[in-house]
């Protein structure tokens, strides 16, 4: 199967997660918008979405799905969104859409993260994609240096401006083994919007596209 029959494949599968008569939080990106095509099927039996992106508001909005301000929300019961990597342990290198920090917003928001991604993504060591950085401009000199310490190389992602109006940093040649630990610390660091590792914000389970179907990996 091509990798995108498997994120259709995916996207539908999450329809099982979709909790009836209630809001879904919506993630961002190629994989999302086959769950948000897969959403209109069955938009009569849900309140509605939150959305983590103006693509994603977008496309809800064309199938006629309301879509919620996150601001007007107290909480959710599921956010289904998609991720550049995730390992054994539900910890994900997210961002590669520009839409992280609206994202882990919602998630926030969510009694439970659900992961929908193709096997393509799983990996045992997070770090091998770019790890993305939402950052204040102003900020992106001294935060690149202090990755360059970590052993890391960060590239300002060229023409890209967040949905808050803000740049990307993509970071190489990090090796995350603890991904608790460095997202604790790179939210320290002035500047920083929202580093694209969701580890206190992990998922719950991953629904993982596969040749041989779905698979589902509970963390
Ligand atoms: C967007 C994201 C996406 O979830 C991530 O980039 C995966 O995207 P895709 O489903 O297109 O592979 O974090 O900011």
């Amino acid at each position: 199967m091509k990798q995108e029959e498997l994120k259709a494949l995916v996207g539908r599968a999450a329809l099982a997660h979709v909790v009836r008569g209630e809001l879904v939080g919506v993630g961002t990106g190629s994989t999302v918008n086959h769950f948000i095509d897969a959403l209109a099927g069955i938009k009569g039996d849900i309140r509605g979405a939150v959305s983590s992106s103006v693509k994603s508001t977008e496309r809800l909005q064309a199938h006629g799905i309301a879509v919620f301000d996150a601001q007007d929300v107290q909480s959710l019961p599921v956010y289904i969104d998609g991720a550049d990597e995730i390992d054994g342990r539900g910890f994900m290198i997210k961002g590669g859409g520009a839409a992280l920090t609206r994202e882990k917003i919602v998630a926030d928001l969510a009694a439970r993260f659900v992961c929908i991604a193709d096997d393509s993504k799983k990996v045992p060591v997070l770090g091998a994609f770019p790890l993305p950085v939402e950052v204040i401009a102003m900020a992106a000199a001294q935060v690149s240096r202090r990755f360059a310490a970590l052993g890391g190389s960060a590239t300002l992602r060229a023409g890209v401006l967040t949905d808050n109006g803000n740049p990307i940093l993509d970071v190489r040649g990090l090796s995350i083994t603890d991904p608790l630990a460095m997202e604790t610390e790179v939210n320290q660091w002035p500047g920083v919007v929202t580093v694209g590792i969701f580890a206190r914000h992990k998922a719950s389970l991953c629904l993982l596209a596969t040749a041989q179907g779905v698979q589902t990996l509970v963390f």
